[in-house]
């Protein structure tokens, strides 16, 4: 049995928790492989909201088995209070949450580094989560990291107090080194983890996958936030893309199989960095409002432009994406017009490729116009009733890229979803 891969094809926040959730009873395994608490996933159903950070998004389904895997970051404060409140809904963690011993642990120090580091950055700043993200993979990269398997080591205290004198060092060079390190809170949340059930969570897979269990790795991020093939240095401190998917969960290239691709109907981002489409003027403010552009983890608004397929198009080659998801069409119902990047203007003529830098000045982007559908979409469950402006729209998307358009999503919740093929074989 082939793992299938779940991501985001853009700067974050596509819908990829809502997809996910809709997918999961296909699904023995969800596996997150990487990012950590910087992620938001929300999804929606019976009337209520849920946003998970580092839990995986088929926790909410039955017989459904939830992998934090190695290759994400997990801040125990976060996760304890992320189980709490699943708990609290009645939702049976425990029995459905698997750890992996390699995942690495953000510190409070890394936070502190976070912060510090983007403050120095000034009007450079990354427009960090600053939930320890980048500095917790440096450690990790740096091999100075600790592992949830470390928890169980008799050695801990030691090892916890090493590397947190080095931060206190690092710190120093920003001149933080006498700020107070909430740590109480962390060395408790340490204690509840090891509670848990952490696992050797590549052999737990393998066998599973041998065993023909269907596992759905789920991403965090998007490409476009990639650390290699993002809008670096504006970009996250992890592999977000597919490949991302097996060293994230120690799964062989030659297990993955089917890559969907989530992307919104037009484009957002959160946080600093290149954005060519953007719109920054009152349209760009109404699809905010209208779509609740807002971060799921730090309430951020999020900035808003037309799709992008130079971008789209990267994505989906880097990803080897084999199904399209799009999200958010609901959003854009009514406008006059809709405008889709086809092209970029560039100093050496014009591309369809997404070149080198994308920064403000050494890309213009080229737009051609669709009508847009007037109709809400929200109630419309069958694809043969969507208008036909949305089914032109899509087809040109199709054609694009040269990858089948599976769902189209016309709302927050579970139930808003149009499939237009069997999803999972
Ligand atoms: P993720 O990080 O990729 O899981 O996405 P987020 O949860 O951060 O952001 C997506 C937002 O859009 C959430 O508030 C979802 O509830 C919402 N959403 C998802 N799909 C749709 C859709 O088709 N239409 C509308 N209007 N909202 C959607
Ligand atoms: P999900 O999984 C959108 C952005 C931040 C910042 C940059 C680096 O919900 O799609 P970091 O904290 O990782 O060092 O921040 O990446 N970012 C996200 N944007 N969705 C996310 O996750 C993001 N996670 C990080 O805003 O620009
Ligand atoms: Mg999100």
């Amino acid at each position: 049995m082939k793992v299938d891969v779940l991501l985001g094809m853009q700067w974050g926040d596509e819908g990829k928790g809502k997809i996910v959730d809709v997918l999961s009873p296909d699904y023995d395994i969800i596996a997150r492989f990487q990012g950590g608490p910087n992620a938001g996933h929300t999804l929606e159903f019976e009337g209520i909201k849920h946003v998970l950070h580092t839990i995986p998004s088929g926790i909410f389904r039955d017989g459904v088995l939830n992998i934090i895997g190695n290759g994400v970051v997990i801040d125990p404060i976060i996760l304890l209070k992320e189980v709490s409140t699943l708990e609290d809904m009645g939702v049976d963690v425990r029995s459905k949450l698997l750890i992996s011993k390699k995942a690495h642990l953000i510190l409070p120090t890394h936070k502190l580094l976070d912060k510090a580091s983007e403050e120095a950055k000034g009007g450079k700043k990354i427009g960090s989560t600053l939930k320890g993200i980048g500095p917790t993979y440096m450690d990790k990269t740096g091999r100075n990291g600790f592992r949830v398997g470390d928890l169980l080591s008799e050695d801990f205290e030691q090892r916890y107090r090493a590397l947190v004198e080095k931060h206190r060092h690092l710190l120093s060079l920003y001149n933080k080194q006498d700020e107070e390190i909430p740590e109480t809170e962390w060395l408790k949340a340490v204690q509840w983890l090891k509670t848990m059930t952490i696992v050797d969570s590549e052999h737990f897979l393998n066998k599973a996958v041998k065993d023909g269990k269907k596992v759905l790795a789920e991403g965090a991020q998007g490409a476009l936030l990639d650390i290699d093939f993002g809008t670096y240095p504006y970009v996250t401190s992890s592999n977000t893309v597919s490949a991302g998917a097996c060293t994230g969960l120690g799964i062989a290239p030659n297990r993955i199989g089917e890559v969907h691709g989530i992307f919104k109907a037009y484009c957002t981002r959160v946080g600093s960095g290149p954005f060519p489409t953007e719109l920054t003027d009152d349209l760009g403010a109404l699809i905010q409002k209208k779509g609740n552009e807002f971060g799921a983890t730090t309430g951020r608004p999020r900035r808003c432009g037309w799709l992008d397929l130079p971008a789209l198009n990267y994505s989906a080659m880097i990803n080897g994406v084999t199904h399209l998801h799009m999200m958010k069409a609901d959003v854009l119902s009514g406008l006059d017009e809709i405008k889709v990047c086809t092209h970029y203007k560039t100093a050496e003529g014009k591309t369809s490729d997404l070149p080198f830098s994308i920064d403000e000045g050494k890309v213009e982007p080229v737009y051609v116009s669709f009508p847009c559908w007037k109709e809400d979409l929200t109630g419309i469950t069958e694809y043969r009733d969507l208008p036909k402006e949305l089914n032109a729209y899509v087809e040109f998307i199709e054609k694009s890229t040269g990858i089948p358009m599976s769902i189209v999503s016309v709302g927050p919740d579970r139930s808003q979803t149009i499939a237009r093929q069997a999803l999972v074989a």
